[in-house]
């Protein structure tokens, strides 16, 4: 069982580059299989879900070489269409396969998807806009088999901005025939960068970015290389850190743009923060103050940063309030900082979290990949030894986070 030992009140001093963004990334590599040839993406980050696609692409017939943060698959050849159980089971996005796949082959077969644990997770809307481009896809025990003799582009509109169902929406129409109008899509900057290598690639994709998207399908497309953006949740995630061990950081290549809602929080909780380019100076005196926070697809505050709200909010001061309007299941870390000495009481979707100004450390367990990395943060700024267990939630979408929290001055080591 992998743990990580934090010891508090280490003031942090450093300047680190942020790594790539997992979740521009995943749907990326699911993204190269639509087309016969090579694609290069860089700024890759090395994280276990990213091995997990790769995994997945292999055991399909690509061919994947990740050579430092620089990914090339060559899909040339797909051979087979079902994705492995485990890996299917493991990682949420293996989902964005069925569009791909179904795109690129007519026909997939995949599991019902993992991930994280958070609340229920359906994925009713992929389904639905698959089936009205022309997909007949069918459950048998628990794996979803998907036939396509050739999909179509349509009028589609989403009852909510699903990320996932957007993009997995994006790369069924890549491939199909005619124009798909996806209306109530994701706005998500991840989408966004998903469209752009897509039309780097030679796909016709408007409006990412706009709730309205266009994409016209059947363009043949070519070799293409890409840069996957920043990880904006990463770099959030170090705010938050910088925030609770208190002390000055730079972190580089952090998505500021992507941050709007998250650093006008920290600015109001007590965070000086400047914004330089794509890199971001944060300086952090005293505690934390308290904050209204509710989140939301985006440009609202992202739910993947919510843990790290709800530590910072309970060793700030005063009292705090904190909606979760996008997963239900991502409370789970409250049970957790209250080993911490955290006031949190837990109203249907709301948290109400007396600020205590201090927390101490204690033995914790990481429920899922951002709760994880929330409870290491937590013992940046929590007196004495905070032991964080079942870090290998963590590892899903941290390159390395002990280095990381190393090299901006933390007293953090990893044991397993
Ligand atoms: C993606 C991100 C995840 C982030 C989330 C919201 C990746 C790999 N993961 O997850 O980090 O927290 O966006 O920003 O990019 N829903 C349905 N039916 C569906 C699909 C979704 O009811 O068919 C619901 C979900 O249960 C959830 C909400 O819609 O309540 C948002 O989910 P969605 O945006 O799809 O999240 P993911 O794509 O899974």
């Amino acid at each position: 069982m992998s743990v990580i030992l934090v010891q508090g009140y280490h003031p942090l001093k450093g300047e680190i580059e942020i790594q790539g963004s997992k979740n521009a990334a995943l749907p990326m590599m699911a993204a190269a299989i639509l087309h016969k040839g090579t694609t290069v993406l860089k700024h890759v980050p090395r994280i276990q879900d990213v091995l997990c696609m790769m995994g997945i692409l292999e055991s399909m017939g690509c061919a994947c070489v990740l050579e430092g943060h620089t990914l090339t698959v060559d899909a040339k050849t797909v051979r087979d269409i079902q994705i492995p159980e485990e890996n299917g089971k493991a990682m949420r996005s293996s989902i964005m396969l069925l569009g791909a796949l179904l795109g690129r082959c007519g026909e997939a077969y995949v599991h019902y998807p993992g991930g994280c644990s958070i609340g229920s997770r359906p994925i009713d809307m992929h389904i639905r806009a698959l089936r009205q481009m022309g997909a007949r896809i069918r459950e048998e025990d628990g794996i979803l088999h998907g036939t396509a003799v050739k999909l179509k582009g349509v009028p589609l509109s989403l009852p909510y901005p699903s990320v996932g169902a957007t993009e997995n929406i994006i790369l069924a129409a890549v491939a199909a025939e005619g124009t798909t109008t996806l209306k109530g899509a994701a706005m998500e900057p991840e989408v966004e960068a998903l469209c752009r290598m897509l039309n780097a690639m030679g796909a016709n994709i408007s409006g990412a970015g706009t709730g309205i998207i266009e994409i016209r399908g059947g363009s043949l497309l070519h070799d293409g290389e890409y840069t996957v953006p920043g990880d904006r949740i990463v770099a959030g995630t170090y705010l938050s850190a910088v925030m609770a061990g208190g002390g000055s950081a730079v972190l580089k290549k952090s998505s500021p743009d992507h941050l709007g809602r998250v650093i006008e929080t920290a600015g109001a909780m007590g965070a000086r923060i400047k914004v330089d380019g794509g890199d971001m100076k944060i300086l952090m005196e005293g505690r934390p103050g308290a904050a209204c926070v509710v989140t939301g697809p985006y440009p609202g505050f992202p739910t993947d940063l919510q843990s790290m709200m709800l530590v910072l909010m309970s060793m700030g001061q005063g009292q705090s309030r904190l909606k979760e309007t996008v997963f239900e299941g991502r409370f789970a870390t409250a049970k957790e900082l209250r080993k911490m000495g955290a006031e949190i009481i837990i109203e249907g979707k709301e948290a109400l979290v007396n600020g205590k100004g201090r927390l101490k450390g204690a033995c914790v367990e990481a429920h899922d990949l951002r709760g994880g990395a929330a409870l290491v943060t937590a013992g940046l700024g929590a007196e004495g030894e905070t032991r964080v267990t079942c870090c290998h939630h963590i590892f899903r979408g941290y390159e390395d986070i002990c280095r990381d929290l190393k090299n901006l001055g933390a007293d953090i080591r990893r044991e397993g």
